[in-house]
């Protein structure tokens, strides 16, 4: 599984960061970023989609074969 932020969606929400802080980061705006490659270790798959369907702007992309 792997995650992706589209960031021409991402609007500094940071419900990801808060919700997953292992998976998700903000940047100096509070923008959303994906940690490291965004390869979401087994343990977090749950976190993974709760940032995603948390996201208001739904800018955040799980890839579940990745
Ligand atoms: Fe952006 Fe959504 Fe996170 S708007 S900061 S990707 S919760």
């Amino acid at each position: 599984m792997k995650v992706q932020i589209d960031s021409g969606r991402c609007q500094g929400h940071g419900r990801c960061y808060d919700l997953a802080p292992d998976l998700f980061g903000g940047d100096d705006e509070g923008y959303g970023t994906v940690l490291g490659d965004g390869i979401v270790p087994p343990g977090n798959s749950r976190d993974a989609r709760l940032a995603a369907s948390n996201c208001p702007e739904r800018a955040i992309d799980v890839l579940e074969e990745a």
